[in-house]
C-alpha cells in the first residue's frame, strides 16, 4: 500500500522568505521519494497591513492536520518591531508546543569561515524554545516619564528546563555523540540557571557514555571563536540560544547557510532558516536559499525520509565547492539559479 502523502504548511512570510521558500521547497521536492502535499499560508505584513489579520484562528486550528510546517522569516520595517515575530513566528512555537530548537553549525568547506587555522566544526544547538525571556510576560509603568520603569520576565520551569536537556542528552546517544555542553549563566541568574543548573546534572548522570561540560554564556562566546571544534552538543537557554547561533552562523559561512528545526516530538514541528527577512536585500533574487534548503533536508529527516536528507546535504556541497552560490559567499549567481543548479545536480544533469 503506498504511503499517505504528508501535508506540508508552506508559510514563506515576509522579505526574502517570499523568495527562498518556493526555491527551496521545489529542491525538496526533487529529493524526496515522499509525496508531498503543499498547501501556502499568507501569513505575514501584507496581510497584517492590508486586512489587520496576525494569525486567524482558523489558521491555527487547519495546522493541526499538518505534518509539518516549512516557514520562511517574519518581519517587515514598516511594522513595528515584535508585532509579526511575536504574533506569527512565536506564536507558532509556543502554540505547537515546538520546545526543542534544533540549530546544527556545520562548516561545509574550511574557505567559508572568517576564523584563521579553523579545524573542522561541527555542532549541534538544542535551544529551549518555549520558556525565558521569550514568553512575554511584563509591563511597563510610568510610560513616557522620567521614572518609567520596564519589566520583562524571565520565566524557566523544571518541566520546560528538563524536556530541552534530556531531549538533548538523547539526541547525543542515538547519534553516537561524544560530550553534551551546557552554556548558561549561572554565577548571575542564581535563581533561574541554578535551575538549569540542578536539572542538568541530574539528567547527565543518567548518560554515563556521554562527556558533560559546562560554560558561562560569556567564556562560550569567546570558545565559539577561538575552539569551535572543543564543542560538540550543547543545550541551551532560548535568549542565549538565539544570539549565539547567529555567532555560530557567522563562522560557518553566514546567515545563508544556517537552518533550524522547531520540534515537537509528539506534534507538530517546523522548519526555517535561521535568518529573517533580510528587508536590505528581499526582492533582488540574491538571497542565498541554502539555508532554507538545509532546512528542507531537515524537515525530510523528520518525516523519515533519510535519504533524502542526505541527497539534499550532497547537493549543497556540489553547488558549494563548484562556487554555484549567491554574492554573499563570493559567487555570481542569482536565488533562482542556485536552486536551479541544485536541481540539475538532483536530476543527474551535471
Ligand atoms: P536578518 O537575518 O534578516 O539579516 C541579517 C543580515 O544577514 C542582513 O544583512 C541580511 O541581508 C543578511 N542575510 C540574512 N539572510 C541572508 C541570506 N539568506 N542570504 C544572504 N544574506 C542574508 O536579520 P535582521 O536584519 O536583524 O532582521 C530583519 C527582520 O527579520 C526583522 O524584522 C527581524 O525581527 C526578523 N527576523 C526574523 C527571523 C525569523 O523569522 N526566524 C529571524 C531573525 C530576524
Ligand atoms: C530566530 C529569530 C527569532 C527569535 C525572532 C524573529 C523572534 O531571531 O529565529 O532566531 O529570536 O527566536
Ligand atoms: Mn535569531
Amino acid at each position: 500500500m503506498p504511503n499517505k502523502p504528508k501535508k506540508i504548511a508552506l508559510i514563506p512570510g515576509d522579505g526574502i522568505g517570499k523568495e527562498v521558500i518556493p526555491i527551496a521547497f521545489e529542491v525538496v521536492k526533487k529529493a524526496t521519494t515522499l509525496e508531498l502535499k503543499a498547501q501556502n499560508f499568507a501569513l505575514g505584513s501584507e496581510r497584517y497591513l492590508q486586512t489587520g489579520e496576525l494569525f486567524p484562528e482558523a489558521e491555527k486550528k487547519a495546522l493541526q492536520d499538518f505534518d509539518a510546517v516549512f516557514l520562511g522569516a517574519l518581519g517587515d520595517p514598516r511594522v513595528k518591531p515584535g508585532i509579526l515575530e511575536r504574533g506569527i513566528l512565536l506564536t507558532l512555537r509556543f502554540e505547537f508546543d515546538q520546545y526543542a530548537n534544533l540549530r546544527p553549525l556545520k562548516l561545509y568547506r574550511k574557505d567559508l569561515t572568517p576564523l584563521k587555522n579553523a579545524a573542522a566544526i561541527d555542532v549541534m544547538f538544542f535551544r529551549e524554545n518555549t520558556e525565558d525571556l521569550y514568553i512575554g510576560a511584563g509591563g511597563v509603568l510610568k510610560k513616557g516619564t522620567a521614572d518609567e520603569v520596564a519589566l520583562q520576565e524571565l520565566v524557566q520551569t523544571r518541566k520546560g528546563v528538563e524536556r530541552i536537556i534530556r531531549y538533548a542528552f538523547e539526541w547525543a546517544k542515538s547519534k553516537g555523540r561524544q560530550k553534551v555542553t551546557l552554556i548558561d549563566k549561572c554565577n548571575v541568574l542564581t535563581y533561574a540557571h541554578d535551575l538549569w543548573q540542578r536539572v542538568f546534572w541530574e539528567v547527565a548522570s543518567e548518560y554515563s557514555s556521554l562527556e558533560k561540560d559546562h560554560l558561562l554564556v560569556d567564556a562560550a562566546a569567546m570558545k565559539m571563536v577561538l575552539a569551535p571544534e572543543s564543542l560538540d552538543v550543547v543545550v541551551t537557554t532560548n535568549m542565549f540560544g538565539d544570539i549565539l547561533t547567529d555567532l555560530g552562523a557567522a563562522i560557518c559561512g553566514g546567515l545563508g547557510l544556517a537552518a533550524s528545526g522547531n520540534i515537537n516530538p509528539e506534534g507538530l514541528s517546523m522548519f526555517e532558516p535561521v535568518h529573517g527577512s533580510a528587508p536590505d536585500i528581499a526582492g533582488k533574487n540574491i538571497a542565498n536559499p541554502l539555508a532554507t534548503v538545509l532546512a528542507g533536508a531537515m524537515m525530510l529527516e523528520h518525516l523519515g525520509d533519510n535519504r533524502g536528507a542526505c541527497k539534499i546535504e550532497e547537493a549543497v556541497v556540489w553547488v558549494l565547492e563548484h562556487k554555484k552560490v549567491t554574492p554573499e559567499l563570493g559567487g555570481m549567481l542569482s536565488s533562482t539559479e542556485v536552486g536551479e543548479a541544485l536541481l540539475a545536480y538532483l536530476e543527474g544533469k551535471v
